[in-house]
């Protein structure tokens, strides 16, 4: 019982400081987005609107169509380890995140 309960403290303690930091699609501005996407992503991902699938790193088309809002935050701001995707977190705001995340719905593509 005690184990459970410091277990779901912890829990608490690490899940609830992210999850009140993600914010989605609607909180930021796609056009300022586009322009730190131009500034900081171009380099390595396809940001264009007609991006190609199955590219590496993935375009942001085919990012748009794959992963929901709060992943798609996750990732910019905690990259996978060992990538060649840097970690944004400490450059980029959470309004800056936001701003790309709606950029990257943006520039979805549909998938059939
Ligand atoms: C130095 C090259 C580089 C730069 C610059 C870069 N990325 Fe990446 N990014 C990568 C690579 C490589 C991966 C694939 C990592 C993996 O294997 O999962 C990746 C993965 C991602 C993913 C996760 C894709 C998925 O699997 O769902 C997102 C989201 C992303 N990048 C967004 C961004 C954004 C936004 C920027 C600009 C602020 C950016 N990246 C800048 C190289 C880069």
């Amino acid at each position: 019982m005690k184990t459970a309960v410091i277990a779901l403290a912890f829990g608490v303690a690490l899940a609830g400081p992210l999850a009140a930091q993600i914010m989605t699609a609607e909180d930021g501005d796609a056009e300022r987005g586009a322009d730190l996407a131009a500034e900081s992503c171009a380099q390595c991902h396809d940001i264009t609107q007609d991006g190609e699938f199955k590219t590496y790193p993935p375009s942001f088309a085919s990012i748009g169509a794959y992963r929901s809002d709060d992943q798609i935050f996750s990732r910019i701001y905690f990259p996978q380890m060992h990538t060649a995707m840097p970690e944004m977190g400490w450059y980029l705001d959470r309004q800056g995140i936001a701003d790309l995340v709606a950029y990257i719905r943006s520039v979805e593509i549909t998938v059939d």
